[in-house]
């Protein structure tokens, strides 16, 4: 017979049909005449209850029943007596697919802690909290196609491993066949990188930018979403070393266009997450809830997981410059009173994520849109302004998370970018494609990336970005 997912037979308000479901074990309760198994699988939060009675030899196979197990259940759907489901099945046949050993199997019916859920990533998506997260990413991912779809975006696929260092910050996992212990040397006794795989130097790519705006040149309206490689030895809950990242390019627009987008689009997908996964988000409300009663009153969120999203979709973020916020940073108490880690003395200085917090959840208390960054902590692609100064750059930066999106207007003027690419020693040769989109039918154009995880972090309230990607590559981290 064929299967029907649980989240199918839970929406049913008619009863007595005899159907097929599978999944595994949440719980067993056997009393004498009766057994009760709680079945989940994956399709939805919740467990389908069956309800089995108990034969003498039904019972010894339920004795072989534990949390865990996988089951194939036919029974007769019936209206549910008890509270919570309306609906539960009256099993006529129970077959075990697989046991699971209640002596070896580590997860409980209880709750775990994250960190030990981290040791056992092949098993935490059957946890309820992992399994919410990941349908929410699922959700996500289709989301991100489906509003660009919409909107007549290309999706690009650029590569995974390039040539080139697109954010110029030389942080980079370098893709080799050469035999470690017998590099191929030059006359100069340098390692000759000719006789390497791609005949040079390749690395994997930290950002699909570059390559994007070249289809970007042609197609006007592209977008990228791909697995991207830091290595960054940042241990923070906000950093991967593998993560995967949103970027539209777009030929004609401005940086005021380019916000405009980015808001539109995170506003968009925080909505769809309220209206596409409601069960998954109250349960991550939940938990969030419970866990910010183990913190001190004053470290606590002031709004629910489900408040906060709604406050995006329903306000305007915030929109200043960079030297704004430097001003109200520098000026703030929180500054004078020493509790920043690093001080706000300087205009010039990068921002640390402790103070894009301090301006979205202390002084505006909304999203912020920061603009107009010093050209010496941004990429070489921005946009220089007029003042000489600063760049056409642009974060935006969110409650609990900081930095979301990182993006910008891009120089157009090929004599321009020339320079800040001779000013920065890029090599010059290898950027020569580049280049070339500046030489012929140039355009204004503007582009931003998304970091996936940390739109995961948003919408889930998770509070490392360990627990919002699959299996997660860290400093030191690269199991499963
Ligand atoms: O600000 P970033 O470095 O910008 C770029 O890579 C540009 N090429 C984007 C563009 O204009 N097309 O990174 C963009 C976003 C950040 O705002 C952050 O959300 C995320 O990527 N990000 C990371 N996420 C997880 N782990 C890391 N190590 C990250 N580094 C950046
Ligand atoms: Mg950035």
């Amino acid at each position: 017979m064929k299967r029907i997912k649980i989240s199918e037979v839970l929406k049913r308000t008619t009863f007595g049909e005899v159907i097929t479901v599978m999944g595994w074990v949440r719980t067993k309760r056997v009393s004498k005449n009766v057994g009760f198994i709680a079945l989940n699988d994956g399709s939805t939060i919740n467990n389908l209850q069956v309800v089995i009675e108990v034969t003498p030899e039904i019972d010894e196979l339920l004795s072989k029943v534990h949390t865990g197990a996988s089951l194939i259940i036919i029974g007769k759907t019936v209206e549910s007596v008890g509270s919570g489901q309306q609906v539960e099945l009256l099993c006529s046949n129970i077959q075990l697919l697989g046991q699971a050993n209640p002596d070896e199997y580590p997860l409980q019916p209880k709750r775990h802690s994250l960190e030990f859920l981290r040791e056992i990533a092949h098993l935490r998506f059957r946890t309820n909290t992992f399994s919410a997260v990941f349908r929410i990413r699922h959700a996500m991912t289709f989301a991100i196609h489906k509003f660009f779809n919409d909107k007549g975006f290309c999706n690009i696929h650029t590569p995974i491993i390039t040539g080139s260092d697109a954010e110029g910050a030389g942080e980079m996992f370098q893709v080799t066949t050469l035999d470690p212990l017998n590099l191929p040397k030059t006359e100069e006794g340098k390692i000759d990188y000719t006789q390497d795989f791609f005949g040079k130097v390749t690395n994997l790519t930290v950002s699909g930018q570059l390559e994007g705006e070249l289809a970007a040149m042609a197609l006007s309206e592209i977008y990228t979403f791909g697995p991207t490689f830091r290595a960054e030895n940042s241990n923070t809950a906000r950093h991967l070393a593998e993560f995967w990242m949103i970027e539209p390019e777009m030929a004609f627009y401005d940086i005021n266009d380019n916000m405009d987008l980015a808001e539109e689009m995170l506003q968009y997908l925080v909505k769809y997450a309220l209206e596409n996964c409601r069960e998954d988000l109250e349960f991550l409300s939940k938990r969030r809830e419970e866990e910010q009663k183990q913190k001190p009153q004053n470290e606590r969120d002031d709004m629910s997981l489900i408040e906060r999203l709604e406050f995006v979709v329903n306000n305007k973020f915030e929109r200043l410059t960079y030297t704004e916020a430097i001003d109200i940073l520098k000026n703030s108490n929180a500054n004078k009173k020493g509790q920043f880690a690093y001080p706000v003395n300087n205009w010039g200085t990068d921002l640390q994520s402790e103070h894009e917090r301090y301006l979205v959840e202390k002084h505006f208390k909304k999203p912020v849109i920061l603009t107009n960054y010093p050209k010496e902590i941004k990429a070489f692609y921005m946009k220089q302004n007029e003042d000489g100064t600063t760049v056409r750059a642009m974060d935006v930066l969110f409650p609990q998370i900081g930095e979301i999106i990182g993006g910008s207007q891009r120089e157009e003027d090929y004599n321009k970018l020339l320079s800040r690419i001779q000013e920065l020693h890029i090599p010059e040769k290898e950027m020569w494609w580049y280049l070339e989109t500046r030489k012929f039918g140039t355009v204004p154009h503007s582009g931003y990336g998304l970091g996936f995880e940390r739109l995961m972090l948003f919408i889930t309230g998770m509070s490392n970005i360990r627990d919002v990607i699959p299996f997660p590559r860290t400093p030191k981290n690269a199991e499963f």
